[in-house]
């Protein structure tokens, strides 16, 4: 069983004016970071706000851990941390989660044990009794994912976590997602940010006006198959006619050369030519592209056929 699962889900507003997702199925597999990509307005937020059982679908349906996503049961096993959250300013941070804690149905006990440990977690145990308003924008990023876990979910819904925060921060996050995954919880991320996406997760899907366009591992978009960067001391333009007379195609690009080959054999034959030559090789490295490039030429094939 998925722990994430849609059929066709398809959401209009406005009357059916606005489409903000046509048609979605999607599975999320558990125990792994899933993030969903894609433009502004592509019906992230949409989708998940419908997971969460905040809005509601205009078509279709979706299941939380086996269940039908209105049941009282699947909102009790997740966690939100909602885009531009707002807590009310005049809590100090224990309040907040504790007020959060009690809404999500967790006793007060629980919540005595629990509440320290996660402002440890997330490195906010020095500011429990300050008041909120004081925090910084990481600082309260830190404290929404806090109030995310109080009630010890098995799915964590994250809208842009990352919005806002410095790169020391952003790393601060990163651990604790990878920490909590490990602990086996699946955690759904919606984000722009795609260097940290690409670090941090195992499958990603793309969004856009609403279809879902794209979803795969992310060591599968960002590598490029038979391409390596190849690097050898000295005159590189050597290898140009060398390449040639082995069938062989040499790139530059970015000051990197690269080569295609057709398979494994033909890259261990190439290197076997160049070693008699007494060429030294320094390293071979497969080639890869970052998960933006990948984003950028997945939107733009698909831009204007989407529709
Ligand atoms: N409550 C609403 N009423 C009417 N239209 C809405 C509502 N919420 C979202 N939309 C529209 O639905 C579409 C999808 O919006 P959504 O917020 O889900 O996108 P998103 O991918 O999360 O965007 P962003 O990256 O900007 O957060 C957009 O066209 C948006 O304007
Ligand atoms: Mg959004």
């Amino acid at each position: 069983m998925n722990p994430i699962e849609t059929n066709d889900l398809t959401k209009y507003y406005s009357g059916g004016k606005v489409q903000a997702l046509e048609g979605v199925n999607l599975q999320v597999g558990g125990a792994q970071i899933f993030s969903l990509l894609g433009p502004n307005g592509a019906g992230k937020t949409t989708l998940m706000k419908i997971l969460l059982g905040v809005c509601f679908p205009t078509r279709g349906s979706a299941r939380i851990l086996g269940k039908e996503i209105s049941s009282h049961w699947s909102h009790s096993r997740v966690g939100y941390l909602a885009e531009n959250h707002r807590f009310p300013d005049f809590l100090n941070a224990w309040q907040v989660l504790y007020y959060y804690g009690k809404m999500s149905g967790v006793d007060s006990v629980t919540l005595k044990e629990r509440i320290p440990r996660l402002l440890d977690q997330v490195k906010l145990e020095n500011w429990e009794k300050e008041r909120i308003k004081k925090f910084s924008k990481g600082m309260l990023q830190r404290l929404g994912i806090a109030q995310a876990l109080i009630n010890d979910p098995d799915i964590l819904f994250l809208d842009e976590p990352t919005d806002g925060i410095d790169p020391i921060g952003r790393r601060e996050v990163r651990d604790l997602l990878l920490t909590l995954k490990n602990q086996g919880k699946t955690i759904f991320l919606n984000s722009h940010l795609l260097s940290e996406v690409e670090r941090v997760s195992d499958e990603v899907a793309i969004l856009k006006n609403g279809r879902l366009i794209q979803k795969g591992r992310v060591e599968e978009f960002i590598a490029v198959k038979d391409t390596y960067e190849i690097k050898i001391p000295g005159a590189a333009e050597d290898l140009f006619p060398f390449c040639q007379q082995l069938n062989i195609e040499l790139h530059q690009k970015n000051g990197k050369y690269l080569i295609e080959v057709d398979d494994a054999q033909h890259l261990n034959h190439f290197i076997d030519r160049l070693r008699e030559k007494d060429m030294i090789i320094q390293a071979i490295i497969p080639h890869k592209i970052t998960l933006e490039d990948f984003f950028i030429e997945v939107i733009e094939e698909k831009e204007g056929n989407s529709n």
